[in-house]
């Protein structure tokens, strides 16, 4: 019956290399390795670990912790951390001021986690957010972010995070320019083997929600009520394809190293088309969001943490990923052997 089915196709049968483990193996596409992940983490200015309500499994870390997450990313095989700073709501003002502090907790955690592990990368984000009152990337005037002024202190805050030892600049501002003025400065400064990885096509997105906690920084969004500024005037419209396109050609001739599609898994497509268009090493984040509706989900039950976490993984590496950014990266890299 089955066989005759299956006419005029009797050979066909897709199901005959999935019988096994080791035939699996075999032919399997892609692979997924501690090595594609990079450690998203975030550190705060007191002492210990301090939970994120709506990330269960993360916590912020003080310079001290951070630098022992340094130790334990590379014995579990993972390349490289991005660090984002929870600064005290005291030292945040309209303008980022305290953002290219060389004393403050980004230069300190930089500086003791390049001291504990040298041979683990670190990625330091570009971006005003968490030093400003109102949580935005820019410094606002009359109601908008003001693109030329906003480069100027990210690229007093990129210079100061290469000084104190940042091997990767990760600007996520998505000013227009960013790229090219960080990457002047860097060869005007004598620093031009520090590597740029920008947030090339960033959207406007829901699925930050759970960092703007996790930073303490003011609750924004598309419309939100009290905030004059829209990130959607900055941020790409989650509507976009091409213009992703735009976006990555323009940072890519700047002089990024590496771009980065973000958020990741309702981004794939993009992630797709960027890795195709322009074979330069593309890379995704795995926001908060996404995170946190993995472990919201996986503590009630609903469905398999460790299975979803690591099938999201796979994903980004079968659309195209270099490698991704995700706050699993522990988890996933202890899972995955190391
Ligand atoms: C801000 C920045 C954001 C994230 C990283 N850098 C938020 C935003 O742009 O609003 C989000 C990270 C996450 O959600 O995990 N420059």
């Amino acid at each position: 019956m089955r066989s005759a089915s299956l006419a005029p196709y009797p050979a066909l049968r897709l199901r005959r290399l999935r019988q096994a483990d080791w035939t699996r193996r075999l032919v399997r596409e892609n692979v997924l390795s501690p090595s594609d992940l990079i450690w998203s983490m975030v550190v705060h200015e007191g002492e210990g670990r301090v939970p994120v309500a709506a990330m269960p499994g993360v916590d912020r870390l003080s310079v001290k912790l951070a630098a022992e997450a340094a130790v334990e990313a590379r014995r579990l095989g993972i390349p490289a951390i991005a660090i984002f700073p929870q600064i005290d709501g005291s030292r945040k003002d309209a303008v980022g001021g305290n953002a290219a502090d060389p004393d403050g907790v980004i230069a300190r955690a930089v500086r003791a986690m390049k001291d504990a592990a040298p041979e683990v990368g670190i990625m330091c984000d570009v971006a005003l957010d968490p030093f400003t009152d109102h949580g935005h990337d820019g410094v606002i005037e009359d109601g908008r972010i003001l693109n030329e002024a906003t480069i100027e202190r990210l690229v007093e805050q990129g210079l100061m995070q290469a000084k104190a030892g940042c091997d990767i600049l990760a600007p996520s501002d998505m000013m227009d320019g960013r790229v090219g003025a960080l990457r002047r400065a860097l060869e005007a400064e004598g620093l031009a083997d520090t590597m740029i990885m920008s947030y090339a096509a960033k959207y406007a997105s829901a699925f930050y929600g759970p960092y703007r906690e996790a930073i303490g920084s003011a609750k924004l969004g598309t419309g939100a009520p009290g905030n004059p500024v829209d990130k959607m005037t900055y941020q790409m419209d989650p509507a976009n394809s091409d213009e992703a396109i735009r976006e990555v050609a323009l940072d890519l001739a700047e002089g990024a190293d590496m771009v980065m599609v973000k958020p990741g898994l309702p981004y794939l497509d993009i992630v797709r088309r960027v890795a195709e268009t322009f074979s330069a090493p593309t890379f995704a984040f795995q926001v908060s969001g996404e995170y946190a509706m993995i472990a919201a989900a996986g503590a009630n039950g609903w469905i398999d943490r460790d299975r979803a976490m690591m099938e999201s993984l796979m994903a980004f590496k079968r659309a195209g990923c270099a490698g991704i950014i995700t706050y699993f990266a522990p988890e996933a890299a202890r899972k995955l052997g190391g």
